[in-house]
């Protein structure tokens, strides 16, 4: 695992997107898995001005992202995949029908588990980028997920939801459930790019890099082959 502590978040989004850009100017057809929340937003916004100036193309990339909540239509200011269009895929040049998001709305949420499993199996991520919760949650998988788990249901804790509340008008609108990708559909990937800023993350970054717990989800990237590890001085404070 290579861990890098960076000053501030400009650093850290400069040092993220740069390994994004690696990875797809290597490999144009390469398969990204991408993370929603705020800490990847100066990643995405810099690979929007990448894209705008030096022209890097995604037209051949694939992006499978990693979550999904249950019962919001994909146009809801909430959903992920209204995030996914607002935050990056209007300002790059990336295929509409490569970019894959869980779908909530789903008649049958197996079957769309089911669905997304067999993607995942079609497309291996070449480099899977992730955020953490307070809790040391990954997409949405939440502490004591077993790490073999594929594509799931996942009923979220009342920690998650109060975390993710911010972005609501209050605890109560945010779902109770979503679809995550499985511990080992991420674990899957060929690298990963983990990223987390700000004191709030400090206890979980310390947790997380100690020793593998399955009540700590993040933890499971020791067992990786290959992780960036990019924190900010304030989220690597208690290192
Ligand atoms: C959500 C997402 C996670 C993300 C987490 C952290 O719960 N499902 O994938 O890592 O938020 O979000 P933030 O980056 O805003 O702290």
């Amino acid at each position: 695992m290579k861990i890098i502590v960076t000053k501030n978040y400009d650093e850290l989004s400069q040092k993220s997107f740069e390994v994004i850009k690696q990875v797809v100017t290597e490999n144009p057809f390469a398969v990204l898995g991408l993370a929603t929340g705020s800490t990847p937003l100066g990643t995405y916004a810099l690979m929007q001005s990448d894209h705008k100036h030096n022209k890097t193309s995604y037209k051949n990339v694939t992006i499978i992202n990693l979550d999904e909540y249950v019962g919001l239509r994909k146009n809801h200011c909430q959903s992920y995949a209204y995030f996914m269009q607002e935050n990056l895929f209007c300002n790059i040049d990336v295929d509409e029908k490569n970019c894959h998001i869980p779908n909530g709305m789903a008649e049958s949420l197996q079957n769309e588990c089911e669905r997304y499993s067999a993607l995942l199996q079609t497309h291996k991520q070449d480099l899977q980028l992730l955020g953490v919760g307070p809790n040391g949650h990954i997409a949405f998988n939440e502490p004591n997920t077993p790490f073999d788990s594929l594509t799931h249901v996942t009923t979220l804790t009342q920690s998650t939801i109060l975390a993710n509340s911010r972005f609501f008008n209050n605890p109560n609108e945010v779902p109770k459930q979503a679809l995550t990708m499985g511990m080992k559909e991420i674990l899957q990937a060929k690298k990963i790019l983990f990223l987390a800023t700000g004191k709030s993350k400090a206890q979980i970054v310390k947790k997380m890099l100690e020793k593998v717990s399955i009540d700590c989800p993040a933890s499971a990237l020791l067992l990786h082959p290959d992780v960036t590890v990019i924190l900010d001085e304030e989220s690597a404070s208690l290192l």
